[in-house]
């Protein structure tokens, strides 16, 4: 898990946390019905489902993590970790919310993916997936490491365990964030003693890079296609023996039913020198996945290369969100099931040819021009610093999400009473000055009381010095 430094420009915010003074439970409680059987344990904390209360098709996933069992580097870290987290914007890898803290834990909302993890999938529900099935679940899962390690983000602990597949073979990458600071020793206790997934140059404790994170997805398809671990041993030792030894085979009982290309891939995976293994951009366009693609007839994939109309005039029409419309439109995203932001990502995907999960000025441009003849490059170059929220030269799925998104027809009475209810910090059925500071600033804008004052009463339509519901209707609504 962790991360190392983000290439993205981040909004640095004082705090990360809600504030200290409040009982972070209490806090949490105002938002969700937070159900007391726990949805899985590791090795800081549990994990549990909650429901809204004012919209019950909003379901979170929230990990309490104990802070006894934490350092206060990695405490203090975890913010800065949330934020870049936040950054990560993408179908396969699960979606952080906000954290809570208060004085015995650290709450993490989070994007609930529901199903089991991979562990459970293969030993206790039994399931044997076929070739074609861990091709499927291998794209999505190089997809997700291609966009955290364009992110500047490694991941650091890919195990069966940290992977939700859904019903429907949809995969999360979970459990981003705490052994950043981890030494191999706390890393041992951690894990029971089971290096299973670890890199050679983590066990010989060289300087390591986002390699590792494929060296262990080597170590996650071995274990799913063959059936049994690529290396194993009696005990820690031997076990970092066999990986350091890069010791392991295909034995043929187990393998002779599988592609050479499968076998291949997972080679290019788990080779020890870190500069010579694949990287996850390369990874994807392995042969292997030939399995999976269908063919298309040239005229289809030119249809559908291209970006509707709809989609250019919004973002055409783009101007930068004042932090309150920003903030709630966000919130709204947040909501949204992955089949309601399915049209949007196809369009999306038409834009990101590197499918790094973000797109490049390069390819912003070139798909502009291509489908619009009016515009000139300096036009372009502005609507583009308008779309891309953060500077960091490239256009999030956020950034664009939030462009194209129709709001009209996502924004249900229930969520707009649950987005309503997250700004309306004291329940009181109206939004002021201080309800907005606060709000904005623990989701990282950073904003003046000023500047809040000046946004109350920009959608004060009531005159009545704060929002009311019908107000902020207005703001969500408003273009
Ligand atoms: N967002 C989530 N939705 C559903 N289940 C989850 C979610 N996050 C974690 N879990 C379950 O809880 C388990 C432990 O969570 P994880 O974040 O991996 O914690 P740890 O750092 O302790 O390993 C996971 O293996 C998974 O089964
Ligand atoms: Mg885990």
């Amino acid at each position: 898990m962790g991360s190392s430094n983000s290439k993205k420009k981040l909004h640095k915010s004082k705090t990360v946390f809600r504030p200290m003074s409040k009982v972070a439970l209490d806090e949490i409680k105002k938002h969700y019905m937070v159900s007391s059987t726990a949805l899985g344990r590791g090795a800081f904390g549990k994990v549990f489902k909650a429901q809204s209360l004012t919209d019950e098709n909003f379901r979170v996933a929230i990990k309490v993590l104990n802070k006894k069992n934490m350092k206060e580097k990695d405490i203090e870290e975890l913010g800065g970790e949330v934020q870049i987290l936040n950054q990560l914007d993408h179908k396969n890898i699960v979606r952080y919310y906000e954290v809570y803290e208060d004085k015995k834990s650290l709450y993490l909302v989070m994007e609930y993916c529901s199903g089991s993890n991979l562990y459970e999938r293969l030993t206790y529900q039994g399931i044997k997936y076929s070739e074609t099935e861990c091709a499927k679940l291998a794209q999505q899962l190089l997809l997700a490491l291609h966009h955290c390690h364009s992110s500047g983000i490694t991941h650091r602990d890919i195990k069966l365990e940290n992977i939700m597949i859904t019903e429907d073979n949809i995969v999360k990458l979970i459990d981003f964030g705490l052994s950043k600071n981890a030494t191999k020793e706390e890393m041992m206790k951690s894990m029971t003693g089971t290096p299973y997934y670890m890199a050679p140059e983590v066990l010989e404790e060289e300087e390591y890079t986002s390699a590792v994170d494929l060296w262990s997805l080597g170590v996650v398809l071995f274990t799913c296609l063959g059936g049994y671990r690529p290396f194993t041993g009696a005990n820690f030792k031997e076990i970092s023996q066999a990986i350091i030894g890069c010791k392991y085979k295909f034995h043929s009982r187990e393998w002779s039913g599988i592609s050479r290309d499968a076998k291949d891939l997972i080679s290019m995976m788990l080779t020890k020198e870190p500069k010579k293994r694949i990287s996850a951009e390369i990874a994807l366009k392995h042969p292997w996945f030939g399995l999976i693609t269908e063919i298309k007839l040239d005229a289809i994939v030119k249809k559908e290369q291209t970006v509707r109309g709809k989609t250019m005039t919004k973002l055409k029409k783009f101007q930068k969100l004042n932090p309150l419309r920003r903030c709630a439109i966000e919130f709204l995203l947040n909501m949204l099931s992955d089949e309601e932001k399915q049209y949007y990502e196809k369009e999306f995907n038409k834009f990101d040819t590197t499918k790094s999960g973000m797109i490049s000025d390069k390819d912003f441009i070139n798909k502009v021009q291509e489908s619009e003849d009016d515009l000139s490059n300096k036009e372009i170059k502005k609507l583009m610093k308008e779309l891309d929220y953060d500077n960091s030269s490239q256009i999030s799925y956020k950034d664009f999400l939030i462009a194209t998104l129709d709001v009209k027809k996502v924004l249900t009475k229930e969520r707009l009473d649950t987005i309503f209810n997250k700004f309306d910090t004291k329940l009181s059925k109206s939004i002021d000055v201080n309800d907005l500071m606060e709000v904005l600033s623990s989701c990282s804008f950073k904003v003046t009381e000023r500047e809040c004052e000046e946004l109350i009463h920009k959608y004060d339509i009531s005159d009545t010095g704060y929002l009311t519901k019908t107000d902020f209707k207005l703001v969500m609504l408003h273009s």
